[in-house]
């Protein structure tokens, strides 16, 4: 398997999440939310987002995973959830990627059921073609092609998270 070139560098993810934050900050004017971050995979992008968002804001992050190597397992397991109440708070749930949907669609119920004042999603990556549950997304980076990608907090087996920028990871013959 070998990395390829950037789908996305490192200059075009930094103008997107720079643009995602303006918008988010227009949004949520005179109100404080709750940015929970999506560990591992959003690790990168949320702590970008996060430092050019102009209001005041509180952090929080769920462990989960829905991933067996490159497949999904259609199964989502949460390892360590938030710690902060979020009764009648204004959630936003920032994700690395939407691929079947099936991850963010568990989450964004078991949330609901917690009573936020409301509940926007911001999602760097959609694979909408793969997409199996319809999820709402309120901020959306790009739009990907069914390839499988690796780079800016997104990995295969745990590696490649590191680097600053997106490429599609493919079988070298
Ligand atoms: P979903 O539940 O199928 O939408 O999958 C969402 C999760 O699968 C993401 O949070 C990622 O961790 C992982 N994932 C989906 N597509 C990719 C990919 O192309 N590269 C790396 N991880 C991916």
């Amino acid at each position: 398997m070998v990395v390829g070139k950037p789908l996305f560098t490192e200059e075009e993810i930094q103008a997107k999440v720079r643009e995602l934050a303006g918008m988010i900050s227009s949004d949520y004017e005179g109100r404080e939310p709750l940015v929970v971050g999506l560990l591992k995979g959003a690790f990168m992008f949320f702590s970008d987002l996060v430092r050019h968002i102009r209001v005041p804001l509180r952090i929080d992050f769920i462990t989960a995973s829905s991933y067996a190597k490159a497949d999904t397992t259609g199964e989502v397991k949460i390892h360590c959830d938030m710690r902060e109440d979020i009764e009648n708070v204004d959630v936003l749930l920032v994700e690395d990627i939407v691929d079947t949907g099936i991850t963010l669609n568990y989450l964004r119920e078991r949330l609901l059921a917690r009573a936020p004042r409301s509940l926007k999603i911001c999602a760097l990556l959609d694979k909408r073609e793969r997409r199996i549950v319809d999820v709402p997304i309120d901020y959306r980076g790009f739009e990907i092609p069914n390839e499988f990608v690796v780079g800016y907090g997104l990995d295969y087996d745990n590696k490649y998270r590191n680097l600053p920028y997106i490429a599609i990871f493919k079988r070298s013959d």
